[in-house]
């Protein structure tokens, strides 16, 4: 079965297609057991169609279980829902990353996922950066080219990454924006005192003016200008809310002052790991 979301899907270099607007299911430090099942179900009974995962958010088996049973009572097929997945950064040696893979196609219990990343690659020169599935039974190969179909960064009006989007669109990778809400769940990646973007009161004029909620806002911002956006929300009205972007345009003018909204300020910090010598964020990126 369709879904309303199905023609809004970026082309990645490999042929296959990355819807734009999917649903993050990152939980909490301790996920309630039980609400990813629901809250995935529920997602795709509303028309989400792409499920960003991680083997270290600790639910890939209940994600997994929502997906089978909405196949099963035939909401959706297999090739209608993109699961992406990604190895954590300790566990990039070949082998290692054959293990995370099959632990996680264990917990999934689906026959392949679509996308496979390196969770927060510290270190890696893009040369090893190179894994993906070689066939549908999810085999993993490790290439020297360079080669990347997808690059996921914080990404929202206030850290809006227009030089590594230009750099992307320019090398045909698509840019995948985490927390594009300005990550609203302080958890212990996250620096405290930074000013919070769905209060910012030029985007608050813009949204009033649409009937849009600010959330709304700094999403359509993203689809607009090309970069996939993967809010993370168990709540059904919120899911629905963040869905709703597609029946509405941002001017020019529009875009230009989000645009100009830009403050670098990243929120997702993993301060605790600053004196890291691999420590990824004194990048600009
Ligand atoms: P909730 O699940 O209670 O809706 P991330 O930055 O990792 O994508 O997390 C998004 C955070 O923002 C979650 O804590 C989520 O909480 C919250 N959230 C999601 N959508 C909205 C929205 N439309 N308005 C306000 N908060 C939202």
């Amino acid at each position: 079965m369709g879904s309303a979301l199905d023609p809004h899907r970026v082309l990645l270099n490999d042929g296959n297609y990355l819807p734009i607007f999917g649903l993050g299911t990152s939980s909490t430090d301790k996920p309630v057991k039980g609400e990813t099942v629901e809250a995935v179900k529920i997602a795709i009974e509303m028309g989400y169609r792409h499920f960003d995962g991680a083997l270290m958010y600790g639910n890939e088996d209940e994600v997994g279980e929502a997906i089978r049973a909405k196949i099963a009572d035939r909401t959706v097929k297999r090739e209608d829902v993109f699961y992406t997945s990604k190895v954590w950064m300790t566990y990039l040696s070949p082998t290692l990353v054959q293990k995370a893979l099959e632990k996680t196609l264990k917990d999934v219990q689906l026959d392949y996922i679509d996308l496979y990343l390196v969770h927060w690659p510290m270190g890696l020169k893009p040369s090893e950066n190179e894994l993906f599935p070689s066939d549908a039974s999810g085999k993993i190969l490790m290439d020297d080219v360079d080669f990347r179909e997808t690059w996921k960064v914080e990404c929202h009006p206030y850290f809006n990454q227009n030089k590594l989007l230009k750099y992307c669109q320019h090398n045909n990778i698509v840019l995948v924006g985490y927390s594009p809400l300005g990550k609203l769940n302080y958890s212990k990646f996250v620096s405290p005192e930074k000013p919070i973007l769905l209060n910012d009161p030029e985007l608050k004029k813009i949204g009033d003016k649409l009937h849009k909620s600010v959330a709304q806002v700094v999403l359509r911002y993203q689809v607009q200008r090309g970069v996939v956006v993967i809010p993370k929300s168990f709540n059904q009205g919120r899911m629905k809310q963040n869905m709703a972007i597609f029946d509405f345009e941002l001017t020019n003018e529009e875009m230009k002052t989000i645009n100009g909204l830009n403050k670098s300020i990243r929120y997702v910090t993993l301060e605790q790991l600053q004196d890291h010598p691999k420590y990824p964020f004194h990048d600009e990126y």
